[in-house]
C-alpha cells in the first residue's frame, strides 16, 4: 500500500503545481495583460510566458497521468469508469487529455508558427478575450474536479456511502 501512498503524494504535488499555475495565469497574468495598451504586445508577452510555463506543465502533466493511472491499476479501480458516482474519475482523465493535447500538440505548433512569423500584430482584443474565457473554463472545470476527487477518494460519494 506504500506505493499507492507515494503515488498519491506525487499525484497531488503535480496537481498543485500544474493547476496552481493555471490559476495564476487565469486570475493574475491574463487580467494584467488585458489592461495593456497594445494587444500585440500583450500577446507577445503571453506567448513567451506560455512557452516557459508549458515546459514545466508538460512535466507535471506527465507526473499526474503516470501516478493517476498507476493508482487506478494498483487499486484495481477500472470499474469506476462505468459508474456515474465516480464522475470525478472521468473529469480527471478528461482534463488530463485536454491539457495533454494543448501542451504536447498545440503549444509546440504555435511556437513553430511564431518562430516563422514573429510579428503578431493582427491579434485583436476579441482573440485575447477568447483566450481568457478558455482559461477560465478550464480552471473552473479543474477546481470542480479537485473538489470531487478529494471528496470521492475519501469516501464522500454522491450516493452517500
Ligand atoms: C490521467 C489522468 C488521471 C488519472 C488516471 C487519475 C487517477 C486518480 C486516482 C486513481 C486517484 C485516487 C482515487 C482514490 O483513492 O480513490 C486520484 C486522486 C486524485 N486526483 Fe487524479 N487522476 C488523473 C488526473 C487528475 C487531474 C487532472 C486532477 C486535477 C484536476 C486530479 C486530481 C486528483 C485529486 C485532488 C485526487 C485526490 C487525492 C486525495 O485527496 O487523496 N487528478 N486520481
Amino acid at each position: 500500500m506504500d506505493d499507492v501512498i507515494a503515488a498519491r503524494i506525487l499525484h497531488v504535488l503535480g496537481v498543485v503545481l500544474w493547476i496552481g499555475g493555471v490559476a495564476m495565469v487565469t486570475t493574475v497574468l491574463l487580467p494584467v495583460l488585458a489592461r495593456m495598451q497594445s494587444a500585440a504586445e500583450a500577446m507577445n508577452f503571453f506567448a513567451r510566458y506560455r512557452q516557459q510555463f508549458a515546459a514545466q506543465a508538460r512535466f507535471t502533466t506527465l507526473l499526474v497521468g503516470l501516478t493517476g493511472f498507476y493508482m487506478v491499476y494498483a487499486l484495481d479501480a477500472w470499474q469506476r469508469f462505468t459508474q456515474w458516482q465516480f464522475w470525478w474519475m472521468h473529469t480527471m482523465v478528461l482534463i488530463w487529455l485536454l491539457f495533454s493535447v494543448m501542451l504536447f500538440v498545440m503549444e509546440p505548433r504555435a511556437r513553430r508558427r511564431s518562430s516563422t512569423a514573429p510579428a503578431q500584430n493582427n491579434i485583436s482584443p476579441e482573440a485575447f478575450a477568447k483566450i481568457q474565457r478558455k482559461h477560465m473554463t478550464l480552471l473552473i472545470l479543474s477546481l470542480i474536479t479537485i473538489v470531487g476527487a478529494v471528496a470521492g477518494s475519501h469516501g464522500w460519494l454522491v450516493s452517500g456511502n
